[in-house]
């Protein structure tokens, strides 16, 4: 297999893999890359590894560049597996130092036994020939160990986690992609991965604000080299919370009670010229109604009661949502019920400590809804609606 130069003797040396579907319990429908790097020169460097099982891979591609042997330092700029998995084994094929942040160096050493890494500090500079290597920590972009490191006579900022997308691709760089296709992954991540994070995100943009950067050279999926500010206007949006006009509407049903509820709602919801988007969850995934969360400003949930709580799916879907802590939504929360309820109360409970601001009365049927009834939940949706709106 063969390296792709991205620049004047730097390398993408990652993996493609085409196959996976599930990563760590976010469907990825078009697989992934473990994106790692090799700068050659005086000393030359790797940045970042593969998923242990594509080691062989990332091996085969730096042998279209260089020995790996020639190899004197491996950067880490993230511990999490997908991208320290092959230090191990890529320390005792080249010998190479291996250098992350300090909280990198405690972070690897709780994942394995057989390296030796040495701790680097934020702002740090390693001059290797007539290259600059800067460390930049970026904790929590995506855990306490992260870090960006800039290729300073390069412009090009290797932001690990940063601006990727699951997206397999035998293309390395944003314009070589379609872009719809682009954007709706890297919102995905963003949604999946990054949400709990936004205030971080922010922090580091004050703190890259000041480089000048012709390459975002990401984790995960394509490269930036063409429109960055593309990516970086979306990051600064998603980061902050923004949102549209836009309602999402997530249910499970029963008997179909809560789907003829949940119909109406949105009916309303749309009745006021607002998006709306319906996910009923027994043929949805989490992870794809998460991505359209995260520009909606409301996240409506409905349930029916099962045992005197939420429907599994209900609560499997609130539960996530709660962890991945959405910026400024409002939130309703409905359902039916035969006898005793209590889906409903419980809904609202996760949805307040999810952060949601719970805007409006709960609404409850019980058995199945009638027409009148019905009418109660367009109506419902009408004042959501409103609200969406501004009013
Ligand atoms: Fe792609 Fe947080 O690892």
């Amino acid at each position: 297999m063969r390296a792709t130069e991205i620049a004047d003797n730097v390398y993408w040396v990652g993996a493609i893999d085409w196959n996976v579907r599930n990563f760590h319990g976010y469907t990825t429908p078009r697989g992934s890359t473990y994106n790692a790097y090799l700068i050659r020169g005086e000393t030359n460097v790797l940045v970042d590894t593969v998923k242990r099982p594509f080691f062989d891979q990332m091996v085969s591609r730096i042998k279209s560049v260089l020995d790996p042997k020639e190899i004197g330092v491996i950067v880490s700029n993230h511990v999490e597996m997908d991208h320290s998995g092959s230090l191990p084994l890529a320390q005792s094929l080249t010998g190479a130092k291996i250098l992350a942040s300090k909280r990198g160096v405690e972070g690897l050493g709780l994942h394995y036994d057989d390296i030796v890494v040495e701790g680097v500090e934020d702002g740090q500079e390693l001059h290797v020939g007539n290259r600059t290597l800067r460390f930049m920590e970026t904790p929590m972009l995506h855990w306490p160990d992260s870090m960006f490191t800039y290729l300073v006579e390069d412009k090009i900022l290797f932001s690990m986690d940063g601006f990727g997308q699951h997206l397999a691709c035998s293309r390395r760089f944003d314009d070589e992609v379609d872009q719809d296709v682009l954007m709706y992954e890297a919102a995905k991540y963003y949604a999946n991965i990054l949400m709990p994070f936004g205030s971080q995100v922010l922090k580091t943009f004050e703190k890259v604000k000041g480089l000048d950067i012709k390459m975002l050279a990401t984790s995960h999926g394509i490269i930036w080299r063409k429109d960055l500010g593309k990516i970086i206007n979306a990051y600064l949006s998603w980061a902050k919370g923004e949102s549209k006009e836009k309602a999402v509407v997530v249910y499970d049903t029963m008997w179909g009670s809560t789907q003829i509820m949940a119909e109406a709602i949105a009916d309303g919801i749309a009745s006021e010229g607002v998006e709306v988007r319906p996910y009923r969850l027994a043929d949805s995934d989490r992870s794809e109604i998460m991505r359209d969360v995260l520009d909606a400003r409301a996240v409506v949930v409905g349930s029916p009661t099962l045992n005197n709580g939420m429907f599994p799916s209900v609560a499997d879907f609130v539960i996530y949502m709660r962890g991945l802590r959405p910026k400024g939504k409002i939130g309703a929360s409905f359902g039916s019920f035969g006898w005793g309820g209590g889906a409903v109360k419980a809904m609202r409970e996760h949805l307040e400590k999810a952060g949601l601001e719970m805007a409006f009365e709960d609404l409850e049927m019980r058995y199945v809804p009638k027409e009148q009834e019905k009418l109660k939940c367009f109506e419902y949706g009408q004042i959501i609606g409103r609200k969406v709106k501004g009013g």
